[in-house]
């Protein structure tokens, strides 16, 4: 009914502007007043954190996207290795595990399948497994060594949003706190990051702020039969959820990229108008990525493509190159996914309302996909 949708058109609608409360409830009670991380809710002794030498993600669909991101935060903060594999292939592939592996199996329903078998197998072979999830007691959190539930709340729209953004926040927490009991040396990026933390709500309400260009150009753009996503480092995983998102709700063919990987084939795909969405990253920290990106953009619109550039505030390099400019506040590197995907979302919710489409209740999809 209307009322449950808070006078919202749809669900979606809702839990993309629930995002800011979504984000602030996670991370409440979770770290203390000093800036340390309080996760004695993870029941995994911290004896067995120092020993682990190996972590390991799993998931599907727009999880696998925030493991994505998840790697990246966990390797860069604790040096410990890292990688992110989808739940169906992992499964079926022999993976490497022992009793020093930490796996992380990333759930908003907490009951696909897919998760499921891979942290069964996991602990077959003697792995630890934290689930991070959003539904208090469900199976994949029932069978896990430990859990950190995301508070996000009920999500109902099949298309998630505001389960994603506190999947991130609960991945940053578990990095965090993996480099906090491991006696990681705790720089002053860190302390930075932590405080940042903090203050991300605000700035995820920021971005909410601004949307209505971002909407008028979904609509602009509702007769389109392909949209690409270009991103790299954290943005890569970003042009990915932002690609699964336009293909759920708006039936189109979207794909997104690593950036640098675009002389490597996607560049073929570049003509007259394409429209082609770019996620840079900050001009801060990682210059020489802001610079790369910058000459992509520049190259695929010497190309014809309509480029649409998502782009911290304050960046003026981009400026003479973006057809349509979505600002972003500014946040240390690894935070920018939960500012730079609010836009996609937004878009791609645009976009099927445009086309006509059941926002909250895409063809084909189901909101939990408990068979194989
Ligand atoms: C389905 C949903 C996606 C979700 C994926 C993983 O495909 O449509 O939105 O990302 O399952 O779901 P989970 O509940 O494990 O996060």
């Amino acid at each position: 009914s209307a009322a449950e949708k808070g006078g919202y058109d749809y669900f979606m609608l809702k839990e993309i502007a629930e995002q800011p409360k979504a984000v602030a409830d996670t991370l409440l009670g979770r770290i203390d007043a000093s800036g340390l991380l309080t996760l004695d809710e993870v029941r995994i002794p911290a004896s067995v954190l120092r020993e682990v030498d190996k972590v390991v993600i799993v998931a599907c669909g727009t999880a696998y996207h925030a493991g994505m991101i998840a790697k990246l935060a966990i390797e860069h903060w604790t040096r410990i290795p890292c990688e992110t594999e989808l739940a169906s292939e992992f499964r079926y592939r022999d993976p490497i595990l022992d009793q020093r592996t930490l796996v992380i199996a990333i759930s908003q329903s907490g009951e696909t399948m897919d998760t499921l078998m891979a942290l069964r197998h996991a602990r077959e072979q003697g792995a630890r497994v934290l689930a991070v999830c959003n539904t208090n007691g469900s199976t994949i959190p029932r069978e896990s060594d430990a859990v950190l539930y995301t508070h996000a709340g009920p999500e109902v729209a099949v298309a998630s949003t505001k389960a994603f953004l506190t999947q991130l926040v609960a991945c940053y927490l578990v990095a965090l706190y993996l480099g906090q009991v491991r006696g990681t040396k705790w720089g002053d990026e860190i302390e930075a990051v932590i405080r940042e933390l903090s203050d991300i709500a605000a700035a995820v309400d920021r971005v909410l702020e601004t949307m209505e260009p971002v909407r008028a150009l979904a609509r602009s753009l509702a007769d389109k039969d392909t949209v690409l996503f270009l991103g790299r480092h954290v943005g890569y995983p970003v042009a990915l959820e932002g690609a699964l998102k336009l293909k759920e709700l708006a039936y189109m063919h979207a794909e997104g990229f690593a950036a640098g990987e675009l002389k490597h084939g996607p560049i073929a795909l570049i003509e007259e108008d394409l429209p082609v969405v770019v996620v840079v990253p900050s001009p801060r920290g990682r210059s020489v990525l802001h610079d790369k990106i910058v000459s992509n953009i520049q190259e695929i619109r010497a190309r014809g493509a309509r480029t649409i550039v998502i782009a911290e505030e304050g960046d003026e390099a981009v400026v003479p190159y973006a057809d349509h400019l979505i600002r972003i506040p500014a946040t240390p590197t690894l935070l920018q996914p939960l500012v730079a995907t609010v836009p996609l979302q937004v878009f791609a919710c645009e976009l099927a309302t445009a086309r006509g489409n059941e926002v909250d209740q895409p063809r084909n999809l189901a909101k939990s996909v408990t068979v194989e």
